[in-house]
């Protein structure tokens, strides 16, 4: 079973923003999709931008800030070029004002 760790309030996460946490030694950027946290590797498999930076359009999808790739922040799916690979997701889990990661390790 996945060991969750605190990592951020639900405040500072409104919804249309994302913020920057680090869990484990892993960067990981938190979306606030329409009300609902997402958790995605910070790293662009194409060449290693930040997604926490990207604009996100569609409504779930982030566009890499460095050259334009695209993810859906839901599944970490890879959508357009120049990235091919997925890039890793991690559960969510909200315990009052708290938001909470699944242990990347
Ligand atoms: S590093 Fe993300 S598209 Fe190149």
């Amino acid at each position: 079973m996945s060991e969750f760790i605190k990592v951020a309030t639900l405040d500072e996460i409104p919804p249309g923003k994302s913020k920057l946490v680090e869990v484990e030694d892993v960067q990981i950027a938190l979306f606030n999709l329409n009300g609902e946290i997402y958790a995605i590797e910070n790293v662009c498999t194409h060449d290693g931008g930040p997604l926490v930076e990207g604009s996100v359009v569609d409504g779930h999808v982030v566009v890499c800030p460095r050259h334009g790739a695209r993810f859906d922040i839901r599944t970490g799916a890879a959508l357009s070029f120049p990235a091919f690979e997925p890039t890793n997701t991690y559960q969510v889990r909200i315990e009052g004002n708290d938001v909470l990661v699944e242990s990347p390790i």
